[in-house]
């Protein structure tokens, strides 16, 4: 078992009716002014907005409101919440939505302690030394950015999608009412599903270690998705379901899977997620299903590094009982393959509605790499050459 830090200070209030805890958590981690961020209008229709302003005037928080935050979070409005906050005096950033929102409220929180741009950061450019304090309601499993140490914003003046990685920007607290990921649609349900087992799955495959513990965990949430993830998608009120799947989201992203295990820098291996990154750049893919459409080139031609890690996961979580490792493998790669099909997931590029053209491989791998100046993953360490061979394999 390799050295570890485990460090995941996020209060979670978890069950019906929490949303109503954000006035009093908000002023109980010391906000008084908050910027309340959300989407495109979910948690307008639903009620939500109207709930959690009711709890912000009942303990006294004042608030200035800022919506229209879309899916793979863009860096214009990213901006524009840094000025309004500094014009308002915001102390406070509260996340109302997904992934998206949350990850705006922390680059948001980012901007709002620091002099410069604040694309210099997910540029690289600038580390941060702070951040406002950021709080979340959440409305959607998936990306773990509830309890994760992560903010991934999009630059669409250069298709550039970056994540910046600091304990600075996690949430103080993530409220989570199982009800409120109720009318989520069937297709975002299912790449929410296939991005937390992703999340999971990238530490699991950072090498051919084993570390007991946490490998067992990690093969519980796996199973767990992939056991509740059909019934969220046929029965959207399923609360059992939808509850099960939330709490994986978190337990995903909040380090508890990868403690121990190895990595190229980072716990885990992360090249699906760098892989997907610059597809949902360049073509506003949404995450998780981006995931989905790359895992079956990448499983395939990683796998021959350490096929009996593969056999484990393939028995352990696919319930393949094949003895030979090679034939295991294999057969638990398609056996998580026909899961993704079965909750409407593609397996392909095409499935994404992508058709590329060999040029657009080129520029895929020249960004992932970083020009050429990056290797990613740590299963089996990916070259610019390697990372094109895989987008091609996907194709
Ligand atoms: O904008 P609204 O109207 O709210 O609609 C959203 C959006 O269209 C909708 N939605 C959310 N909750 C809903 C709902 N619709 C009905 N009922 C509800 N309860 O769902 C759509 C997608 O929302 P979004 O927030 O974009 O989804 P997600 O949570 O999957 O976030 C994706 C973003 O997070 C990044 C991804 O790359 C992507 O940019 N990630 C963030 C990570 C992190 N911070 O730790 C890690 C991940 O690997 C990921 O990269
Ligand atoms: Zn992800």
């Amino acid at each position: 078992m390799n050295d570890f830090r485990y460090y995941t200070p996020t209060r979670v209030e978890f069950g019906r009716g929490v949303e109503t805890k954000a006035g009093e958590l908000v002023k109980h981690f010391g906000g008084t002014k908050v910027l309340l961020h959300y989407g495109g209008g979910s948690v307008k229709r639903s009620g939500l907005l109207d709930r959690v302003i009711r709890s912000l005037d009942e303990a006294g928080v004042a608030y200035v409101e800022l919506g229209g935050v879309v899916p793979n979070p863009r860096v214009s409005k990213v901006r524009e919440g840094v000025a309004l906050g500094r014009k308002e005096g915001v102390d406070f950033l509260l996340a109302v939505g997904g992934g998206s929102v949350i990850d705006s409220a922390k680059a948001i929180g980012y901007g709002l302690a620091y002099d410069g741009d604040v694309w210099d950061f997910y540029d690289y450019k600038a580390t941060p030394a702070a951040c406002l304090p950021v709080g979340c309601v959440l409305t959607l499993a998936a990306t773990g950015s509830e309890m994760s140490d992560s903010s991934v914003i999009t630059n669409e003046e250069n298709g550039k999608k970056r994540g910046v990685n600091s304990d600075l920007c996690r949430c103080r607290f993530a409220l989570m009412n199982p009800e409120l990921t109720f009318t989520v649609p069937a297709y975002q349900t299912a790449s929410g599903c296939a991005d937390i087992v992703s999340h999971t799955m990238e530490r699991y495959f950072s090498g051919a270690e084993t570390v007991e513990p946490t490998d067992s965990v990690a093969e519980g949430v796996m199973r767990t998705v992939i056991e509740m993830a059909p019934r969220a998608v046929k029965t959207p009120d399923d609360y059992e379901a939808r509850a099960a799947i939330f709490w994986a989201s978190s337990l995903s992203h909040n380090g508890l899977t990868g403690c121990g295990r190895g990595g190229n820098g980072r716990v885990g291996d992360w090249a699906c997620h760098q892989l997907e990154h610059e597809l949902s750049g360049m073509f506003d893919v949404t995450h998780g299903a981006g995931l989905a459409a790359i895992w079956s080139a990448w499983s395939h031609y990683v796998m021959p590094a350490a096929p009996a890690r593969f056999a484990r996961f393939a028995r352990r979580v696919m319930g393949v009982s094949e003895p030979d490792d090679e034939k295991a493998a294999l057969a638990g790669i398609a056996a998580y393959e026909a899961f993704l099909r079965s909750i409407g997931m593609p397996t392909d590029l095409r499935g994404l509605g992508l058709t590329l053209t060999d040029e657009q491989l080129d520029a895929l791998a020249y960004n992932c790499s970083f020009e050429g100046t990056r290797t990613i993953g740590s299963f089996r360490i990916l070259k610019q050459a390697d990372m094109r061979e895989i987008y091609r394999l996907a194709r």
